[in-house]
């Protein structure tokens, strides 16, 4: 299904690269360039101009997010030590706020130099209303064409152009577990339940031994526990098909997901609904629940409470979804209008690299979205992460709804409401999947 390309071309472009960012306008010397002096080139690209400094929005605020994006600014760093990196991160994990934030600015015309923003049909939210610009021809400037898998690229592009550079790859659909409080309700945490209704009965038996089975928090943490369900009983194909109308969200597979959502939802604590993913989870961390699931950027934030994986806690995929890879992807743009596009051109050569996509995504637990590594750069990974760079390559990749890989973002939006109404009101089933059915009335249409 997607292609990875292992070659030492990429060695040559990663060196061309960093000597293209040593003589471009991110270190050419102390005066800034205004982008009002392009002189010169007869047809400046969009990317050409104030190299000056870069406002950078992304929602790597707020815990371990930060020191994610802390690591990619250091590389920026050194790459670029004429470019002041401005960091206009918003907290709120999947983007709840800053997407909104950003909307806006876009509306009335006052871009950052670049945001991030998820690979896939939240993009086209973007590129319809000309608010970020093609930069295919930056990946030819910078060697990119053959860095990323097909997989990926297929994403990116919309009618043969690409309007942004991941940063890197993430697995939403795993389990994040407590050993002890499994042991503790009579489960082996080495084996972990392999269908829906198995997971079901253990969280029964999580109840009655005490314990919180397992934990959700706002919204999209909602849509992300549903749309791993929905993998579960429809099967990839099945869900895949919810997208271009080939599965109807009003058939029995749906309406069975539902089911089962409703039972997991029943075992959660509703006094973290309004929490974001980290203080979600962390009833797990303390060992006061079970289970949470959440895509792997949770691997940072246990790794920076000190916590050990095999010892501490468990993670396995869904049940249900073993073999099925639930993807999405951050990428970054360049903004029509922005202010310092030069910047945002430096930011693009840096999430791009080598050597930042080794940084960043070494410590933030997702795995490079580059496939181009070499074995020396891919020995500085977890086994958590090199396990997910192989069931990235052998497992069938499906689109993360709540992480914009698989809708738009109104369609997300209204799915969000609909699960958030479902748990705050009288978990009407039937309520649910009507509203599924409205809010994705529009897929597959065109
Ligand atoms: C996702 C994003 C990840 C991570 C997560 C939690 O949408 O792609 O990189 O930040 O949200 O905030």
């Amino acid at each position: 299904m997607r292609k990875v390309i292992a070659g030492t071309g990429a060695i040559a472009i990663a060196v061309a690269m960093s000597l293209a960012a040593c003589s471009s306008g991110g270190s050419g010397d102390n005066s800034a360039n205004d982008g009002s002096s392009d002189s010169g080139t007869s047809s400046a690209a969009p990317w050409d101009g104030d190299a000056s400094e870069v406002d950078v929005v992304t929602w790597w605020e707020a815990g371990s997010e930060k020191e994610g994006l802390q690591a990619l600014e250091k590389v920026f760093e050194e790459q670029h030590p004429h470019t002041k990196f401005v960091n206009a991160a918003i907290a709120g994990g999947g983007g709840s706020q800053a997407k909104q934030k950003l909307a806006a600015d876009l509306a009335t015309n006052n871009p950052p130099d670049t945001f991030q923003a998820h690979a896939g049909a939240e993009l086209t939210d973007y590129i319809e209303a000309g608010q970020i610009e093609d930069i295919s021809g930056l990946y030819d400037e910078l060697g990119l064409r053959d860095a990323f898998p097909d997989s990926l690229i297929d994403r990116l592009t919309m009618d043969g152009k690409i309007y942004s550079i991941p940063s890197n790859i993430h697995r939403a659909n795993m389990v994040w577990a407590n050993p002890t409080v499994l042991e503790a309700a009579g489960l082996d945490p080495n084996t972990p339940p392999t269908s829906i209704d198995e997971w079901i009965s253990d969280m029964a038996k999580i109840k009655d031994a005490g314990y919180t089975p397992i934990t959700v928090g706002m919204a999209w943490t909602q849509t992300e526990l549903l749309e791993t369900i929905l993998i579960a009983d429809l099967g990839a194909d099945g869900y895949n098909g919810l997208f271009d109308g080939t599965t109807a969200w009003d058939s029995d597979g749906v309406t069975q997901a539902i089911d089962h959502f409703a039972q997991i939802m029943a075992y959660t604590d509703s006094s973290l609904y309004s929490e974001d993913w980290e203080p979600a989870m962390q009833p797990v961390v303390d060992g006061k629940a079970a289970y949470n699931v959440m895509g792997d950027w949770a691997y940072l934030g246990l790794t920076s409470q000190n916590k050990e994986i095999d010892k501490d806690y468990v993670v396995f995929p869904v049940p249900g979804n073993e073999d099925v890879y639930d993807f999405l992807a951050d990428s970054f743009t360049l903004p029509v209008g922005a202010k310092h596009p030069g910047g945002a051109k430096a930011w693009l050569e840096t999430i791009s690299s080598k050597e930042g996509q080794v940084a960043f995504n070494s410590i933030k637990g997702s795995i490079p979205a580059r496939s181009d590594l070499s074995e020396s750069d891919l020995a500085k990974f977890s086994d958590y992460q090199k396990d997910q760079m192989t069931a990235f390559k052998e497992n069938t990749i499906v689109s993360s709804i709540a992480h914009g890989a698989a809708v738009p973002a109104e369609v997300s939006n209204a799915i969000n409401d609909a699960v958030m109404k479902f748990a705050q009101g009288a978990s009407d089933k039937a309520g649910l999947q009507d509203a599924l059915v409205k809010a994705t009335a529009d897929l597959g249409s065109n």
